[in-house]
């Protein structure tokens, strides 16, 4: 018989963010996360620096979830960790530690991907949070990914619409960089466009057929408008900066929402799940809420903590598996791509 008391130590160490978390059954006892500021000065993630930024973090992080969680190494009973996708560099520093901390403790190794863990942090039991049910359409907008998924099942997931080009978390830190914000710009975004007007300007929608998404012909019109202002006032980002990233933002929830709305039309699901770091924009949490009155849908919007890259949400994904006892041997690899 399965203890009914599980302890799982997840790892997260994807890109920029080392992050270790300790979950009993489906409950977060500790979510520890280790930002990484040297990106900063060069305007976004350089993956040899987040590696070897990920190597410094990596033992006090995780010592520092468990202390937080009260638990000792030996009372873990499995370690989970983040296979892919990801940067191969970043992917690498957690998936030897878990493989090797595993093997110490004599513990299942259990292998999660990314993406689903985005999507399946809304499993993450939080006083307050109501869970989806299956059938459900998550929508999962990140720096590296903008999917439209419908989900079965925990495990039974298939990606209905994608960007074919830019994610929207891009969108948002691109622009950002254009308007001489630092990097990730997608927070700065948010906050000075809670001041804005989102009519002030106008940005084409790009027409992608079905489900999918593009966000690099927005970024271009972008810099077009900005560079074309500009030239006639050059304080035009100073004295406009609240209007500018209003409208924006505003271009790219309706972008989300069109699709949104055409997914539910399409699958005739009306639970709308939302995950990855993007989700924390105020906006498209408003938004989202507000859908829910206007087109009868239900959302779910994570609490903020399991919006961006986080443990929390592979230590949910190592508890499922942990149930199904779907584990992996030393042999297991990372991958830099990954499906579902
Ligand atoms: O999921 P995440 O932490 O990492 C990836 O897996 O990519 O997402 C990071 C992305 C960045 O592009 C960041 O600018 C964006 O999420 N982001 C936001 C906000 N908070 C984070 N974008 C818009 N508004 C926000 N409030
Ligand atoms: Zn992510």
């Amino acid at each position: 018989m399965l203890n009914p008391e599980v302890y799982i130590l997840a790892i997260e160490s994807s890109c920029d963010d080392t992050a270790a978390a300790v979950l009993c059954n489906d409950k977060v006892l500790s979510n520890v996360v280790a930002n990484q500021l040297v990106h900063t000065q060069y305007g976004g993630v350089v993956p040899e620096l987040a590696s070897r930024a990920h190597q410094q973090n990596i033992v006090p992080v995780i010592d520092a979830a468990l202390k937080k969680a009260n638990i000792s190494k030996e009372q873990l009973s499995a370690i989970a960790f983040t296979q892919g996708p990801g940067l191969m560099g970043s992917l690498l520093v957690g998936s030897s530690f878990a493989k090797s901390m595993a093997l110490a403790l004599n513990i299942p190794l259990i292998a999660v991907n990314h993406m689903q863990a985005h999507i399946l942090a809304h499993f993450i039991d939080e006083e307050g949070y109501d869970k989806p049910e299956f059938p459900f359409i998550a929508l999962t907008i990140s720096g590296g990914h903008t999917q439209i998924v419908r989900v079965d099942n925990y495990f039974d997931m298939t990606i209905i619409g994608e960007t074919t080009d830019d994610a929207v978390g891009e969108a948002f830190d691109k622009t950002a960089k254009i308007l001489g914000l630092p990097y990730p710009g997608g927070p700065l975004v948010d906050k000075n466009a809670q001041l804005g007007n989102p009519k002030a300007f106008k940005f084409t929608k790009p027409k992608v057929p079905g489900l999918d998404f593009s966000f690099s012909g927005l970024k271009t019109a972008i810099l077009y408008f900005i560079q074309k202002n500009k030239a006639e006032n050059p304080n035009f980002i100073d004295e406009n900066i609240n209007d500018i990233c209003a409208s924006i933002q505003y271009t790219i929830i309706e972008i989300l929402m069109d699709k949104l709305k055409m997914a539910v039309k399409e699958t005739g699901i009306k639970q709308i799940a939302i995950g990855g770091g993007v989700s924390a924009n105020s906006g498209i949490r408003n938004t989202l809420k507000e859908a829910e009155a206007k087109y009868g849908w239900k959302t779910f919007v994570p609490k903020f903590e399991y919006t961006t890259d986080n443990a929390a949400m592979i230590g949910i994904v190592g508890y499922q598996k942990f149930l199904s006892q779907n584990f992996e041997n030393a042999s297991v690899v990372s991958k830099a791509r990954i499906q579902f």
